[in-house]
């Protein structure tokens, strides 16, 4: 059994990088194969034994209130920060609530990290903090986690410059941590893990240690990420969409309308209500969320197309990532596209951005 019962998760930065889906929807609320990220985050950490959550949140925050009273599971609160505190300055803001050795995740995670795992490391090795790390080919734009033999961290190097990077292992955004670590922090004042608290405490020898355990991983920040984040859930490997698995890779709620002269090769989810009308092909990864209405002879490849959004017919989608209540006209073409909430596509244009 895990003895770490807390975890807080960071939920309050602007997510800029899913604009505009970000300006409706925080990133951790967007829908992963139609569960907002959130659920698949709350559902992970409660299967490790923790029983109580705090949500850091900042940006957007209200837009938490109604999933949270939607939300039947692990205890759950958020705490709002009034102005951005960064990651640690946001754990520290909760600090008077932390028992003892607790989780914290970015919120903008999918994994299957085994937590319990991760858990029993920290104890074992007596340390302050735990970093889970990942081996990616490519560490732009991640933290840099460098290891000596015996595990204890002796670098870590926030978002190098290209070139610069001293390794291919990366923070992969979960650490267990001892509150008391925190108690360096000045209240109210901003302070990041990456920057700031991580540097501070390997340079005056607190024990850090990275832990290199396996896991699917993936952050959900980028429109590469989220089409990442739909298949790892499609494919079972992490999460379950709603619905029941009517075969290999498909996921059916209920309500759901498919023409037997529609075609669908999954993996994909279609959400209560969704219709599927005579003519129209599928082909996964993809999800339609709730009253998705796809027309006769409209094409949907690798796409997520978020509730309410109509599709007329022969319209055609490829690797687009479709907001709340869309309209997608007569015969356009969407290739490699982000279309915030409300976006009306005219019949027959064509939006085609080379793949980013
Ligand atoms: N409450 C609160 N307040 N949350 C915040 C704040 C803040 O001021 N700033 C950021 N966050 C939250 C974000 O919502 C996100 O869930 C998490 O902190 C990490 O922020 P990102 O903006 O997603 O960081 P990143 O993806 O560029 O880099 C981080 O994650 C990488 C792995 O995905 C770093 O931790 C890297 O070291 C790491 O490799
Ligand atoms: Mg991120």
């Amino acid at each position: 059994m895990s003895n770490v019962k807390q975890a807080v998760v960071l939920v309050g930065g602007l997510g800029t990088r899913l604009r505009p889906l970000t300006l409706t929807t925080p990133k951790p609320l967007v829908p992963v194969a139609n569960r907002p990220l959130l659920a698949h985050i709350l559902r992970w950490l409660e299967a490790a034994g923790v029983e109580e959550v705090i949500l850091a949140t900042q940006y957007a925050a209200a837009a938490f209130a109604p999933f949270l009273r939607g939300w039947r599971g692990v205890a759950t609160q958020a705490i709002t920060e009034a102005s951005p505190l960064g990651t640690a300055g946001a754990v520290a803001n909760v600090r008077h609530l932390l028992r003892g050795a607790t989780f914290v995740v970015n919120g903008d995670l999918l994994t299957n990290l085994d937590l319990r795992a991760l858990a029993a490391l920290h104890q074992q090795r007596g340390s302050q903090a735990t970093i889970a790390t990942a081996e990616v080919d490519d560490p732009t734009g991640r933290g840099v986690v460098v290891c000596d033999a015996a595990g204890h961290v002796v670098v870590f190097q926030e978002k190098p410059a290209p070139g610069t990077a001293l390794a291919h292992t990366i923070n992969a955004g979960t650490y267990v941590i001892e509150p008391t670590i925190l108690d360096r922090l000045a209240a109210n004042q901003p302070a990041m893990w990456e920057t700031d608290l991580f540097p501070a405490l390997i340079r005056e020898g607190v024990a850090i240690h990275g832990a290199p355990l396996p896991q699917r991983w993936v952050d959900v920040g980028t429109p590469a990420g989220y089409h990442e984040a739909t298949a790892l859930v499609l494919d079972g490997l992490v999460g379950t969409p709603p619905g029941v698995a009517s075969r290999a890779g498909l996921w059916i709620d209920d309500n759901v309308s498919v023409s037997a002269e529609a075609q669908i090769t999954g993996p994909a989810a279609l959400a209560f209500g969704a219709i599927v009308a005579a003519g129209v092909e599928i082909s996964g990864p993809a999800m339609l969320g709730r009253d998705v209405h796809l027309l006769p002879g409209a094409q949907l490849h690798a796409s997520a197309l978020w509730d309410g959004t109509l599709v007329e017919r022969d319209a055609r989608i490829e690797h687009c990532i479709v907001g709340y209540n869309c309209y997608i006209g007569t015969g356009a073409h969407l290739m490699n596209m982000v279309l915030g909430d409300h976006t009306i596509v005219p019949a027959h244009s064509l939006n085609l951005l080379p793949k980013p």
